[in-house]
């Protein structure tokens, strides 16, 4: 592998010591820049942009020419795997994500298959496509969503507020439900190993609706699924161990048992004190987060007062990653970024000066 400029957020990912906190942020290609919308627009919709490799190499590069931050994530969405396992995506204006059919029954459960791979080639693709463009400037990022959270989808058929029906299935018929979350994360796991070898840095699995579970049911769904998706990754292709980062939203009330899933790094969302998280793990894993999004729609002043808090909150040990407690909002000004990306990286430096 050619070396890279900047691994700062490798190193803080393997708990090492860095020269100052490195930043990415949850979504940061997306709709909050113009440039954007503009490509979007000429791909003539957010699927054809996500399937079309040269399109999503430049949607991830935008926010890089904007602003100094030291990751860059994989174009592309977490509802890619249902949809290559036959479920057909579509978005609908204005609505979100929505399946054409869902795997709500016994029947449709029965037949789910971890999907060909060939069939997320594009993806796969655009990993190749984005790391040549990016030529060693910083990692990349792939992702995938949990076993758990795809799960949702696939029984709703859309997001929902409070996916009651998966809520129901994991009470009324919880071999079905383990039946979906486990072939779930096979392909996951098949999806994620490909991107590494197709030359991501870092995997990410993002656990959006973990949280609404029971305790148990959170054990026994979610975070067992996480966990034999990451004993299942395999190296680079230059023999690299590729660092891993779960997040699960709304999960800080399970911070330790998440902490000992297998990650290298424990992603957070704003309503966990970052000190007191910090204090719970000790240095077994790194931390991710944690700022709340809609801080990012205030003015410069306000949103450097908060990084410089979160900054401060996660303390002087190595092996914390600055980002947002989840993605950012549409109507965030660029601005308003550029001056959380400058707070995160000043003040993390004259921290470690001891100033
Ligand atoms: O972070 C990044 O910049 C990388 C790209 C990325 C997208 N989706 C692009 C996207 C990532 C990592 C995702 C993950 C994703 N997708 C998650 C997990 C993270 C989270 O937000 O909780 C989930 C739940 C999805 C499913 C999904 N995709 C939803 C619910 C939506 C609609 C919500 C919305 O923001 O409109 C999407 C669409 C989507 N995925 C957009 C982007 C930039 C907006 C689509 C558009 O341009 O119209």
């Amino acid at each position: 592998m050619p070396t890279l400029e900047n691994d700062v957020f490798l190193r803080a990912l393997r708990r090492e010591p860095t020269p100052y906190t490195p930043v990415w942020l949850m979504r940061q290609a997306g709709r909050y820049l113009p440039e954007y919308n503009a490509t979007r627009a000429k791909a003539g919709s957010f699927l054809a942009l996500a399937k079309t490799p040269s399109l999503a190499t430049e949607v991830t590069l935008q926010p890089l020419a904007r602003f100094p931050l030291d990751a860059a994530i994989l174009f592309s969405d977490i509802l890619t795997v249902p949809d290559a396992m036959g479920l057909g995506l579509y978005f609908a204006d204005g609505e979100g994500p929505r399946f054409e059919r869902t795997t709500a029954d016994e029947g449709s459960i029965a037949r789910l298959e971890v999907p060909d791979m060939a069939r997320l080639r594009y993806v796969f693709e655009a990993v190749g496509e984005i790391k040549r463009a990016l030529a060693g400037r910083v990692p990349l990022i792939g992702f995938a969503g949990s076993p758990f959270t795809l799960a949702c989808y696939m029984i709703e058929g859309a997001g929902s507020s409070d996916y009651a029906s998966v809520r129901r299935m994991a009470h009324a018929r919880p071999d079905l439900l383990q039946r979906l979350v486990a072939v779930n994360a096979r392909a996951v796991a098949a999806y994620l190993n490909e991107q590494i070898a197709a030359g991501a840095d870092a995997v990410m699995l993002f656990d959006t609706w973990g949280g609404l579970l029971t305790t148990d049911a959170y054990r026994s769904f979610s975070l067992a699924s996480m966990r034999s998706v990451l004993a299942a990754l395999r190296p680079a292709p230059d023999g690299r161990r590729i660092p891993t980062i779960v997040f699960t939203k709304g999960g800080g009330q399970w911070l330790d048992a998440i902490a000992a899933c297998g990650a290298d790094c424990i992603g957070l969302d704003w309503t966990v004190d970052l000190a007191d998280a910090r204090r719970r793990v000790g240095a077994r894993v790194a931390l991710q987060g944690n700022l709340d999004p809609l801080v990012l729609l205030t003015d410069a002043a306000v949103v450097a007062r908060e990084a410089a808090a979160v900054v401060r909150a996660a303390g002087p040990a190595p092996g914390h990653v600055f980002n947002l407690g989840h993605g950012i909002v549409p109507a965030t000004p660029p601005d308003n970024v550029a001056a959380l990306v400058e707070t995160v990286h000043r003040e993390s430096r004259a921290a470690r000066a001891g100033a």
